[in-house]
């Protein structure tokens, strides 16, 4: 890492990788509303170094142990004609670099207004770029694969509709932004703590390869209203000429404060079923009654249906669609199959007042978070679950109603303990009410921090959809865990996404926090599950498996119908068997777009699962060794794998299961098809079981 002042006084760092440039001299900055930005006429002041080389057990995770170990270098930056100083914090990781801004409290600069962060990433060519576009609302993109200087003429094209998006550069994307170079080095652009600070965007001027930080506006326009002492977040740049360490990257965690929540016996990973894949492919609805229909402005009611006001309707005297998926009777039969197949909770939707005209309205009293539908009994769920052994998940939708769930949210916290539920899922579909706040912008990014603060003073557990993408906050709020913040499984009943969407989300999206991507749909024919509706789940049925192990998340659901798994149980029984938390993790494969292949040790346990996801079309042989097994133990291993007939489009569900015998002198050589991949489950046994099973 190199840092200097150039002839302006405009603060340039540049970055190596064994010996050779990454990031070319680059400036830093930030440009304020007032005159004086910070942005060049420095001088340094001072300059401090550190050392630092710790460990530290996160709550949950996917390793045991973390270490975090870096050189860090802070100067202070001093301008004379305003009389400000400024300090640039970096830290030297041996996988990357992070530095941020810092602004001491003092005399000329204590509350400003950020117009636009003037940090630059320079990029040494043309290179490979993973990329969705950028947007102050949405990350729910498919990943676009192309040279730099392409990405203006992709731009269109990878920009799907959405409930609520916002575009503001045609060479404006998102981070955490993947990159590969033509010499094979590996470069991943992302920032870490976000908090109170607006969402950084990448903007690239395509002539000279320089990206540039680009904040995400509050309605004034302005990028962020900030008060000293504080700081920015940190901004990361990941290298490796390993595509695997990127994978294996704790930098950005690393770049998090450690734990603020004392007692964290309450935080537990969670596997779990829900009434929610029957929503989202249409076969049930969220809404009791045929209400409004979805964000068309304007358009009267149907005549039957009053119009819906919290407070003022009363539900029981409205007729019901028939096809609420949320009533007492079915989430019975999901919960009894939960406990059935040792799940931990049941997640169900569409249980309150208010989904008649949930989101495309702007309206600002659009839930409660406590009142449920007259056929949803709250009481007799809570004690059925009870009985069965499971716990209920909490859904609070709020239509980007932000401020009205925070207005409700003391009281829906306390209605979930009183009712036995302490995880909650929440979400942000449509725009944001306050108008003209964008999901990404400084004030949202609050109100998603002081949901998870809330909810760790009640016990609560976040799973939070639509909201900010994390940036490694979980080390500091182990009960964030879990967001969406991407392309999940829903698209796949929205039209579908590309098949190689899960070979890339972990070199992205993952590295600040696990998602709550909702694997294990065995039915990719969605019409199956609704004739109405035509999409195709572009994914075989074991690349739906290794999931669970590629994806990493303390928080899995198995989204399909239980009428689906009940068709394929043996496939099931990995869904059942794999672990959720773990001590450790083996990258053994990776190259972003093409295939991941991980092997990890469940916690506590000399159990391991692996799982590989392919995106290469005609599919790959993955090649493994399983020398990561302890050499004394015995071991058999379930391996599922795509069969040689599997195809995501036309034989989704063609599969293998084989049993075998394996150590650390194992090796196996197997097949994915695109779209697919494999599963093995490790487990280990007693020397007698191993007889008469065949070796690996
Ligand atoms: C979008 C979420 O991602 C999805 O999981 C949820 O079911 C719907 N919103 C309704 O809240
Ligand atoms: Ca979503």
């Amino acid at each position: 890492m190199n840092f200097s002042l150039d002839v302006k006084g405009s603060p340039v760092y540049a970055l190596s990788y064994k010996g050779k440039q990454v990031i070319k001299p680059s400036k830093m900055g930030i440009e304020l509303k007032d005159k004086h930005s910070l942005t060049d006429s420095f001088t340094i002041k001072t300059s401090a170094s550190k050392t630092v080389d710790e460990s530290w057990q996160p709550v949950w995770g996917e390793w045991k142990n973390i270490r975090n170990q870096y050189n860090e270098w802070a100067v202070t930056l001093h301008r004379d004609s305003s009389n400000r100083d400024m300090v640039i914090r970096f830290r030297l990781f041996n996988d990357g670099l992070g530095f941020r801004y810092e602004f001491p409290a003092q005399k000329n600069l204590l509350h400003f207004v950020i117009k636009e962060e003037r940090t630059q990433f320079a990029m040494t060519g043309d290179h490979t770029a993973y990329w969705i576009a950028g947007d102050y609302d949405t990350q729910e993109y498919d990943y676009t694969t192309c040279k730099l200087s392409e990405i203006r003429s992709k731009m269109k094209e990878a920009r799907s509709s959405n409930a609520s998006q916002t575009s503001f550069s045609p060479t404006g994307v998102q981070t955490s932004l993947m990159m590969k170079t033509a010499e094979g080095i590996y470069i991943n652009l992302h920032e870490a703590a976000l908090i109170d600070y607006s969402c950084m965007h990448l903007n690239l001027d395509e002539k000279n390869l320089v990206f540039e930080s680009w904040l995400t506006p509050d309605p004034k326009g302005d990028k962020g209203s900030l008060q000293a002492s504080c700081t920015s977040p940190w901004r990361t740049i990941i290298v490796s000429d390993d595509a695997r360490d990127i994978l294996a990257s704790n930098m950005t965690v690393n770049l998090n404060e450690p734990s603020k929540i004392k007692d964290v016996s309450w935080i537990k990973p969670v596997k779990y079923v829900g009434v929610w894949w029957e929503m989202i492919t249409g076969k049930s609805t969220w809404a009791y009654t045929d209400g409004v229909p979805f964000g068309t402005e304007g358009t009267a009611a149907p005549t039957e249906v009053p119009s819906i006001k919290l407070g003022q309707t009363d539900f029981t005297k409205l007729k019901p669609n028939g096809k609420h998926g949320a009533n007492t009777a079915h989430v019975k039969e999901v919960i009894d199959f939960a406990s059935k197949h040792g799940f931990d909770g049941v997640l169900v939707e569409g249980w309150n007042v208010g989904w008649e005209d949930w989101f495309g309205y702007h309206k600002d009293y659009v839930f409660d978070f406590v009142t449920p539908y007259p056929d949803f009994d709250v009481v007799g769920l809570r004690e059925y679950a009870r009985s069965k052994g499971v716990k209920m998940i909490m859904h609070h939708e709020t239509s980007g109603s932000v401020r009205n769930y925070e207005r409700h949210l003391d009281t829906a916290f306390k209605f979930m303990k009183a009712n036995n539920y302490d995880a909650v899922k929440t979400g942000y579909v449509g725009d944001i009410v306050p108008i003209g706040n964008y999901h990404y912008n400084q004030w949202m990014v609050n109100h998603y921090q002081y949901v998870v603060e809330k909810a760790a003073q009640y016990q609560i557990m976040v799973n939070a959809h639509e909201a900010i993408r994390p940036t490694g906050i979980y080390r500091t709020w182990p009960n964030m865990i879990g967001n969406e913040s991407a392309r999940g499984t829903e698209f796949q009943a929205f039209g579908g996404s590309k098949p190689n969407h899960t070979t890339l989300l972990p070199f992205t999206r993952l590295l600040g926090g696990p998602m709550d991507f909702t694997p294990g749909i065995f039915e990719m024919d969605v019409s199956k599950v609704n004739p109405g509706n035509n999409s195709h789940v572009n994914s075989t049925l074991a690349n739906q498996l290794a999931l669970y192990v590629t994806m990493y998340s303390p928080l899995q659901m198995a989204a399909d119908l239980p009428e689906n798994y009940n068709r394929f149980l043996d496939a099931f029984q990995f869904i059942k068997d794999v672990a959720i938390d773990w001590d450790d993790s083996k990258y053994l494969e990776a190259e972003p777009g093409d295939y991941i292949t991980v092997a990890r040790k469940a916690k506590g346990k000399n159990n391991w699962f692996v799982g590989n996801v392919t995106g290469v079309k005609g599919g790959r042989v993955s090649n493994i060794n399983f020398d990561f097994l302890d050499a004394d133990k015995f071991y058999i291993a379930t391996i599922y794998s795509d069969a040689k007939t599997a195809d995501y489009k036309t034989n989704p569900q063609a599969y293998e299961i084989k049993k075998f015998v394996v150590s650390t002198k194992s090796k196996l050589q197997q097949w994915a098809a695109e779209g697919g991949g494999y599963a093995i489950s490790i487990m280990e046994v007693a020397k007698e079981a191993t007889k008469g099973v065949k070796k690996l």
